[in-house]
């Protein structure tokens, strides 16, 4: 396989985007990654979105989005894993640049949450239908579900649970993609609106529109593109069961676990050699639980690691330097485009008040549904 790097990369800013389509979002951010690169050629475009059909009614993202690019001609087309989407496009591009059967491909991520569908509903079509769904129980019922039994299990307490949601709101304050550049203090957190207990509204990711877009080629081709790289090093991807009562300990969520091992084999790398990482924490909870399979921080341990600063910026491992999804925003498909552009920025020393010192290897990690696949990335400033 050759060496694969991202030269460019583009975003819109996140939130609630009246004036903008899905196909508008979706140019915005590929014509970006484009001129980054001053190229207006590319031999592929993967899109990762998770519900264009649902929330918009547009399904078939492929030919379309290449079409109102300028490109229609070129192979197109959309990845699906629920809110791991666009990190599963950015893997997909990653294969077909490492494999030599493209040079310049695009990875999307795109999503229009805000234009009328029962978002709730749509969401929890990437459940289980049949055990979960069906019955009622929305996303945030199941991360509340996961956060009772880490609670239970590791003693995790409510100011754990707040401390995330104020670490990443004080990132995101610093962002200006971000949906809500605004700080929240812990109590209140703990006193907004509950929403399915002990999860509150501070400690949700909102509902979102917004795409990202990232330009791929072989490493020895990159310097045709940009004089500051950025190497993928790695990339992992697993499944776990999709129910939660089918899973041996809710509170451990495998597939992130499995997915992550993978990447740091394929990377060369320990956990500690990461200077910097973007996890999925569409849920307060969801940061926790994942910071502790990915072996960042040790097991019943990602409650303190927000509280103590270990994850802060200016930590030990800043976490989620863009807000992550809690207050840079959550449209679902293009979640993994934008953490991965947010370690590509850090490793170029490109995030201003963000900028984590000497960062060299970062990763992203991007989740679907509750947790039932995962992938990550690690990449590495050339
Ligand atoms: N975080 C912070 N503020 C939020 C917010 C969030 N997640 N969601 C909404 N708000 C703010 C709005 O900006 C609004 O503020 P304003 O009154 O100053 O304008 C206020 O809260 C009410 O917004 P509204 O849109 O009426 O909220 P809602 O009650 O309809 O929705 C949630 C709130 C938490 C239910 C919704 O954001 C949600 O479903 N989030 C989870 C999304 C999800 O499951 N994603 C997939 C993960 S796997």
């Amino acid at each position: 396989m050759r060496e694969v790097a991202i030269v460019a990369a583009g975003m819109t800013r996140f939130g609630e985007l009246w004036q903008s389509s899905l196909r508008d979002l979706f140019v915005e951010a590929a014509l970006e990654a484009l001129s980054g690169a001053e190229t207006d050629h590319v031999d592929g475009i993967y899109v990762g979105n998770m519900s264009g059909g649902q929330f918009v009614g547009q399904e078939h993202l492929g030919p379309l989005m290449a079409d109102y690019l300028g490109m229609a001609g070129v192979a197109a087309t959309r990845v699906e894993s629920a809110c791991a989407s666009g990190g599963m496009a950015l893997r997909a591009a990653f294969f077909d640049v490492a494999s030599g059967a493209s040079d310049l491909v695009l990875a999307a991520g795109l999503e229009k949450m805000n234009d009328g569908a029962d978002v709730t509903a749509v969401l929890a079509s990437a459940a289980d239908q049949e055990t979960e769904a069906y019955h009622g129980i929305t996303f945030p019922g199941l991360y509340a579900m996961i956060a009772r039994a880490h609670m239970e299990e590791y003693g995790t307490t409510d100011e754990d649970l707040a401390a995330v949601s104020v670490k990443n709101h004080a990132h995101g304050a610093l962002n200006p993609k971000a949906q809500f550049r605004r700080k929240v203090t812990a109590e209140e957190v703990m006193n907004s609106s509950l929403v399915a207990a002990p999860l509150r509204l501070l400690h949700c990711s909102p509902v979102s529109d917004g795409a990202a877009a990232v330009l791929l080629c072989p490493l020895d081709r990159a310097k045709e593109f940009t004089d500051r790289p950025v190497r993928i090093m790695g990339t992992g991807a697993a499944t776990g069961s999709m129910a939660l009562a089918d899973r041996q300990d809710p509170a451990f969520l495998d597939a992130v676990s499995l997915s992550a091992g993978r990447a740091y084999k394929m990377a060369g790398i320990k956990p500690s050699d990461v200077d910097v990482a973007e996890v999925h924490d569409c849920f307060s909870i969801a940061e926790i639980c994942v910071t502790e399979a990915m072996c960042i921080v040790d097991r019943g341990k990602g409650g303190e690691a927000a509280r103590s600063g270990f994850t802060s910026l200016g930590g030990k491992l800043p976490v989620n330097t863009s807000g992550g999804l809690k207050s840079k925003g959550h449209p679902v498909g293009a979640t993994g485009i934008a953490q991965t552009i947010e370690i590509f920025e850090q490793l170029r020393g490109e995030s201003g008040d963000r900028q984590v010192k000497d960062a060299h290897i970062g990763l992203a990690q991007n989740m679907g549904g509750s947790g039932a696949s995962s992938v990550v990335h690690v990449f590495q400033r050339v």
